[in-house]
């Protein structure tokens, strides 16, 4: 029998309905997910309406699920987290409430998790990350640099003046007709033609540590214009047939993003002395090949990378449960009129 406190963490900000088990002996017990990223990409991108239907729809089951997996009943669990905000009103209202109901009906103790906390601390929950570190937090919502100093201390230092990296990867893949979500699609394209920088996209002009990645994507439109490859008018991609085409856009977009964030890590380093690590956390970090470049840039800085597995990159709920086991040690739990606002 399990004599530690079990948390059970929901996360329903996007289009992944996640539900996990952590226990804080023995770690992630379950880390249960239904992604709808297949039912969205037939439309091109994230339908808000559709995602909360379906985030109905299976909620109860993955909590089941998640029980089944980690062998422990719903009166064993002390504390339900579930992420409150930031996401899509409608998505977050369903793990809320069901949230709510859940800790109302079995007397459970409820915590509201900032989803961006999950992502931010999501490298710790395998491995020993020292503190301070910086985070390099990419996903298709979020491109923003921390400087994390404790569990649940935590300072924005950097942001995303405008799209998120994520974003810029879909958004390119869609001009080009490449399937939604971009960001695999394109690392698969750049890896068949060894990485190399056909185009030398500009690199943006973003002073400190924000980002800009709209600027990045319409000089890639425009670059995409001039080389024939679209009509503006029409908004027609015109290279549908030309690989080695596709393949060179993909690879320059990708070796332009490693500087970017080479480039931003290494002023967050200088500005931030005595940093002892760098995490690269979201979506994005899944990609091998800015795991690399940034493996060989914390190489050369003398400094530790961690990165999580891709389960835990993209959104889940175990990063809901993580935060929500140190919260409740903390004692900040939530009240039953926890909000999304
Ligand atoms: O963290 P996530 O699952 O959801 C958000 O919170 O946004 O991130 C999704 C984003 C998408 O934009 C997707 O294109 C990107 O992560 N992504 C990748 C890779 N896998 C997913 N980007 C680059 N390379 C990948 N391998
Ligand atoms: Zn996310």
């Amino acid at each position: 029998m399990y004599q530690d406190n079990l948390i059970l963490g929901i996360e329903t900000s996007c289009d992944e309905t996640g539900v996990a088990i952590y226990s804080k002996k023995q770690g992630l017990l379950a880390n249960e997910l239904y992604s709808q990223v297949d039912l969205h990409a037939w439309h091109g991108g994230v339908i808000p309406e559709l995602a909360s239907r379906l985030h109905m729809e299976k909620i109860g089951i993955m909590t089941q699920k998640a029980l089944q997996k980690a062998g422990v009943s719903l009166s064993q669990i002390d504390t339900i987290a579930v992420t409150s905000k930031p996401g899509l009103p409608g998505a977050l209202m369903i793990g809320v409430s069901f949230a709510k109901a859940l800790a109302f009906a079995e007397h459970k103790k409820i915590i509201g998790v900032n989803h961006l906390e999950g992502h931010v601390f999501s490298a710790c929950i395998e491995h020993n990350v020292p503190f301070p570190f910086v985070c390099l937090t990419v996903s298709g919502g979020h491109s923003s640099l921390y400087l994390v100093k404790g569990f649940g201390d935590f300072a924005l230092i950097g942001h995303t003046i405008d799209d998120a990296a994520g974003e810029a990867f879909d958004k390119i893949a869609k001009v080009m007709n490449l399937p939604y979500p971009g960001g695999p699609v394109i690392e698969k394209l750049a890896e068949q033609v060894n990485f190399e920088d056909f185009f030398q996209y500009t690199r943006g002009s973003m002073q400190g540590l924000n980002f800009s990645f709209s600027g990045l994507k319409t000089s890639i439109l425009y670059d995409l214009v001039k080389r024939g490859a679209y009509d503006l008018a029409s908004k027609k991609f015109l290279k549908d047939d030309d690989l080695f085409f596709k393949q060179q856009v993909a690879s320059s977009l990708l070796v332009c993003m490693g500087d970017i964030f080479e480039k931003k890590l290494a002023l967050a380093l200088q500005m931030h002395p005595g940093v002892q690590a760098i995490s690269f956390v979201g979506g994005v970090a899944c990609n091998k090949y800015l795991r690399r470049r940034l493996q060989a840039f914390a190489d050369k800085k003398n400094i530790q990378l961690f990165y999580p597995t891709p389960k835990l990159c993209t959104d889940n709920a175990g990063m809901i449960a993580f935060v929500g086991n140190y919260l409740a040690e903390q004692n900040k739990y939530s009240d039953v009129d926890l909000s999304i606002f």
